[in-house]
């Protein structure tokens, strides 16, 4: 999604913010820019394709500066056009580049019509830059407290302008914004990835910040416009750009990393100890009666296979909400259920503001399962738990995802224990089973060449139904999602219970149906829903525990999985369908890391 750079420096800035861009791409953009500032004012560079036109394009202008600004753009309001591309100016004067959305742009728009102001883009941002162009009184700190106290919606900027020469100023709400410090020289950007190379001390600007960047310093106010002191953080962790490798793609090469990110995640748990999400967690873990978690997308489905477990193994009534729609209901509070937020990049816009509005709420205990330490959900939570998958390029989450999922498990177990459902030998088991998962994975792994068999039949499908059972429908539905992100193929996941309800009618010769078939309690009913499919000529692909005695036969593809793992299946059956999904897209020849309309980190509503 958007990304911003910007820097104030006394050597040419523009590789910098041309660096921070690339660092950014992976989270998927539409256009990008670059503005510095020269004695005549602000210049720009602007374009549709990738950050190496932007590149060559600098280049060829020779554009050169000691202060500026960088863009990546994920359209919402207009088009992805060189006009709608940020940076924004307004009357050749201020250069803006905004992540977020704006809310009040209309009124504000005609507001500013009403002054003169001529918009050239579609976008909300130009609003942004006019309202500061027009209060902009000698003084463009000032200019931006007042504009964005006008502003309702969710925003991050970076401004400059023509006459404040060795200034850059930025602002945040509800879209995250980093200060790098250096020596004589300072940035700016929307991720302390961007600013790898250049820095390792951030300052994580809180909501409501606006802060102005020159040659020997920054200051901040925050949202009541009070001198704002905030701690300066060494962040060390964000290396070189990630390599490729022997792989085709980010998502096959992350696919194949699950048995190591596991391994790291769970190098923490010698014990299913309350320690282990952070300080007073045992406290915490004592107080309260429930659980809710929030999150969106594929953590929302871990969340959902989560539920399962917690509910089993704990026996603690839990809640899964997609953020989105809770952050929008009205809900019944309860002081005593822990609120979890389950997200990859911890900056997700609607799982943040779903936080917040839990703890406005009332909700006291709140607990982060993310995989970024610095992120804003991880700075705005009670405890926390990183998982530790590394740097997870592709736009499909695959190595984020079951790491999420034995974070969840270790919850509840840890609560399990705590609650008495647990004894000495259960622990020591399911240490061991957690210890052997990589391992298992790589065996799941070694199916990629049957898999591959399967996606040539796929790739030619408009549509694919998926189902399973009990804690394997939501790897059901992790699976669908992952075919329909980067295939394009029309998916659905139904719990197979339900196919007699009304998806049935939809079952031919030309739908194929992927069944995950663990050798659980529930098998025996599983197979009566095959066979439901099987009567009326549809086409079954099934993943099947090795135990479970489902074959090949008329209509029925089987692809044999290790013996059944347990408790911790779901973690199991979901990478065949990351592989699915993954080679099916490929035989179609989609941009796998970076399908159409979607972006990596969802930080706008
Ligand atoms: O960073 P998050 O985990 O909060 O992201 C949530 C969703 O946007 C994300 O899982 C999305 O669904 C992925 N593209 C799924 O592959």
């Amino acid at each position: 999604m958007c990304g911003i750079v910007g820097a104030v420096a006394q050597r040419n800035i523009v590789s910098v913010l041309i660096e921070g861009l690339r660092r950014l791409e992976y989270r998927g953009y539409d256009s990008c820019g670059v503005a510095v500032l020269d004695a005549r004012g602000p210049t720009r560079a602007r374009s549709v394709e990738r950050v190496a036109d932007l590149e060559g394009q600098v280049r060829d202008g020779n554009l050169e500066g000691v202060t500026g600004i960088a863009h990546t753009r994920w359209a919402t309001h207009g088009a992805p056009v060189t006009d709608n591309a940020h940076p924004i100016f307004s009357r050749d004067a201020l250069a803006l580049v905004h992540n977020g959305i704006i809310e009040n742009y209309e009124g504000l728009r005609e507001m500013l019509r009403g002054k003169g102001y001529e918009f050239i883009s579609q976008t909300d941002t130009e609003v942004i830059a006019h309202l500061i162009h027009s209060l902009y009184r000698g003084d463009l700190f000032a200019a931006v407290r007042a504009a964005v106290a006008q502003l309702h919606g969710a925003y991050a900027i970076a401004v400059l302008h023509k006459d404040q020469p060795h200034t850059v100023v930025g602002a945040r709400q509800g879209s995250p914004l980093v200060v790098g410090l250096g020596e004589g020289e300072n940035f700016l950007a929307s991720d302390a990835l961007a600013l790898a190379g250049s820095t390792e001390r951030f300052i994580f600007l809180e909501e409501g910040d606006v802060c102005e960047l020159s040659l020997d310093g920054v200051r901040i106010a925050d949202r009541q416009g009070e001198a704002a002191q905030r701690e300066v953080r060494q962040v060390a962790a964000y290396g070189g750009a990630v390599e490729l490798g022997p792989y085709r793609h980010f998502m096959q090469k992350e696919i194949f990393e699950q048995p190591r990110a596991i391994t790291d995640t769970i190098a923490q748990t010698d014990a299913f100890d309350a320690s282990i999400f952070g300080e007073g967690a045992g406290q915490v873990f004592a107080d309260i009666d429930s659980l809710l978690i929030l999150a969106c997308g594929t953590s929302y489905y871990s969340g959902l296979t989560a539920k399962y477990w917690l509910e089993s193994l704990a026996r603690i009534p839990t809640q899964v909400e997609i953020a989105s729609e809770y952050r929008y209901r009205e809900s019944v509070p309860n002081p005593k259920s822990l609120v979890v937020v389950i997200s990859q990049s911890g900056e997700t816009a609607d799982t943040l503001a779903a936080l917040k509005h839990a703890q406005g709420l009332g909700h006291k205990h709140t607990l982060a399962i993310c995989n970024v330490g610095t992120s804003a959900m991880v700075r705005q939570t009670e405890l926390s738990f990183l998982t530790h998958a590394g740097r997870e390029i592709g736009v499909a989450s695959t190595k984020a995802f079951t790491t999420q999922l034995v974070a969840l498990f270790t919850l509840a177990a840890t609560l399990a224990k705590l609650r008495g459902r647990l004894n000495d030998e259960q622990e020591a088991d399911y240490l061991k089973q957690l210890r052997h998962l990589p391992a298992a994975l790589n065996s799941v792994l070694a199916l990629e060449p049957q898999i591959i068999a399967w996606s040539e039949e796929f790739s030619r499908k408009e549509h694919a139904l998926f189902l399973g059972r009990g804690m394997h429908y939501p790897i059901a539905l992790e699976g669908a999602l992952k075919l329909k992100e980067i295939s394009y193929i029309h998916a659905e996941a139904y719990p197979a219970g339900e196919l007699k309800h009304g998806p049935l009618a939809l079952v031919t010769e030309a739908m194929p149906v992927v069944t995950v078939a663990p050798n659980d309690a529930l098998l025996e009913k599983l197979k009566s829903n095959i066979q439901e499919v099987r009567a009326r000529g549809g086409q079954l692909y099934v993943f099947a525990d090795a135990d479970t005695k489902i074959v090949n036969g008329e209509g029925l593809h089987v692809i044999r999985m290790p013996e059944h793992y347990g408790l911790l299946s779901p973690i199991l059956h979901v990478v065949p369908l990351q592989l699915l999904a993954y080679h099916t897209a490929c035989a179609r020849g989609t941009d796998v890391d970076k399908p159409r309309n979607l972006a990596k980190s969802v930080t706008v509503e």
